[in-house]
């Protein structure tokens, strides 16, 4: 079967820890979409490991793959490899041919870029992770980028960069400026990209992704389809222009794996929540804390290590956003959810979530279109009755039940509102501190 985990949210919600325990019944671990914006840390056997590309699955023995939706990076992609091989794992990881490559004159360009959005002051600078993960994706829908089956054959790879890298050199220079390096450098980039594509032949870890995991699925493997990023900086559904440049909703599995939407959706598709906000980079936040709640926000800030995995930013916070997950639930057709962080919010004086919003005297129960627009959205709080710390380890132990009874009210409010049952409630950064109804396997 397969079980698809989607970020309800704006990334950060959590979803490293249940790919990680879910990861266990799976064969496959697929990334559909991204590159090495994402980042969590796994650990297992008190062993931590980064990952930032790499499928989480990896560190488990499962076969990962990244799909033709995933942008790739070979430099992160073998340093990671060889991190965990110096730890003692086997990583067994497939690309997709068809992925696309992020080159480093992507990475000038999406710092470049930033850089002058700043400069204009016009108010566009996203806070990208300067990964050239955007970059990367618009030489892809311009029909002028590289692919991981480019790499394998070193005269395409030189058509493909003499036909591109001239004209990056030269908006680099003549619109923005900027001196040109090594990044631009035909002859460099087909000698090391080259390289890498003779290593990933050597070690057999090319795929047509769509077939092998269609076959996989047809011999009876699971498998686990592991979003990154969230619904709101989705570059469709999310709040443009501040978003990545692809799709974290569930649509994105299929069209960034090759498995069509119907086999998709016979299985499950979960939604993880975090139980309150955080966001890394510009754009609104209608439910932020107020200078007011300062020192609330840092509270939460600290005791829910709400710092960027792969930039180290301190994160933004706020009060959980319903219309935000009514919006993330319809996008991506959740059977169940999953909230996190249920822990971090134990003890505070007051809880507020944002059940609906007043826009210019209108009601709205779901994301408005515009960013414009989703920044003048009024928040209309409702107060939930908080709980204190707990001996989460022992809940763990007991089971939902266990749950203080205003957690439950709160989550069950949830259920309710995004019409989709809780599997499981996150009460510690481990995957062991999860409290679980049900798995999406059974
Ligand atoms: P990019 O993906 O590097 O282009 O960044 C675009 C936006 O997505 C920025 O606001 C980033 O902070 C945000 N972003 C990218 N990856 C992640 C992630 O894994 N978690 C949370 N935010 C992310």
């Amino acid at each position: 079967m397969t079980v698809i985990i989607v970020g309800a949210q704006l990334g950060d919600e959590g979803k490293g820890a249940l790919v990680d325990r879910w990861g266990g019944e799976a064969d496959v671990v697929v990334r559909y979409q991204g590159g090495d914006n994402a980042g969590h840390t796994v650990v297992e056997d008190g062993e931590e490991y980064k990952l930032s590309l790499v499928p989480s699955g990896s560190v488990r023995g499962k076969t990962g793959v990244l799909g033709n939706g995933c942008v790739v990076n070979p430099r992160t992609l073998f340093d990671e490899i060889e991190s965990l091989q110096e730890q003692g794992l086997d990583p067994d990881v497939r690309l997709a041919e068809r992925a696309h490559v992020i080159m480093p004159y992507h990475r000038v360009f999406d710092n470049m870029e930033e850089a002058d959005k700043d400069e204009s002051g016009s108010g566009t600078k996203v806070g990208t992770t300067g990964r050239g993960i955007g970059p990367t994706y618009e030489d892809k829908a311009g029909r002028r980028g590289v692919r991981v089956g480019d790499l394998l054959d070193p005269d395409v790879l030189r058509d493909r960069l003499e036909y591109t890298v001239p004209q990056k050199r030269a908006i680099a220079e003549e619109v923005f400026d900027v001196d040109t390096g090594v990044e631009f450098d035909v002859d460099q980039l087909v000698a090391e990209y080259a390289a890498y594509g003779e290593r990933l032949r050597e070690e057999g870890m090319t795929v047509e992704a769509g077939d092998f995991l269609y076959e996989q699925h047809a011999d009876g493997a699971n498998l686990l389809f592991e979003g990154a990023q969230g619904t709101s900086i989705d570059i469709d559904h999310g709040n443009y222009p501040y978003v990545t440049s692809s799709n974290p909703t569930a649509g994105g599995a299929a069209i960034g794996s090759g498995i069509g939407p119907k086999l998709l959706g016979e299985g499950e598709i979960v939604g993880i929540v975090k139980a309150y906000l955080s966001r890394v980079g510009s754009g609104p936040l209608p439910t932020e804390m107020t200078d007011a709640e300062e020192d609330l926000a840092n509270k939460i800030r600290e005791k829910g290590g709400e710092f960027g995995t792969v930039t180290g930013r301190p994160r933004r916070i706020g009060w959980l956003d319903i219309p935000m997950l009514r919006h993330a639930a319809r996008r991506s057709s959740f059977t169940a959810i999953a909230v996190n962080h249920v822990d971090v919010l134990a003890g505070l004086d007051e809880l507020k979530v944002c059940h609906q919003y007043d826009l210019d005297g209108d009601t709205l129960r779901t994301v408005p279109a515009t960013t414009e627009e989703w920044a003048a959205c009024e928040p209309a709080f409702r107060e939930f009755e908080t709980w204190a710390e707990q001996d989460w380890s022992a809940i763990v132990e007991e089971g939902y039940d266990g749950l203080p009874a205003a957690a439950r009210e709160y989550l069950g409010y949830l259920e309710e509102e995004l019409e989709a049952p809780v599997y499981a409630v996150g009460v510690g950064p481990d995957r062991d501190q999860t409290v679980e109804r049900e798995t999406p396997w059974e």
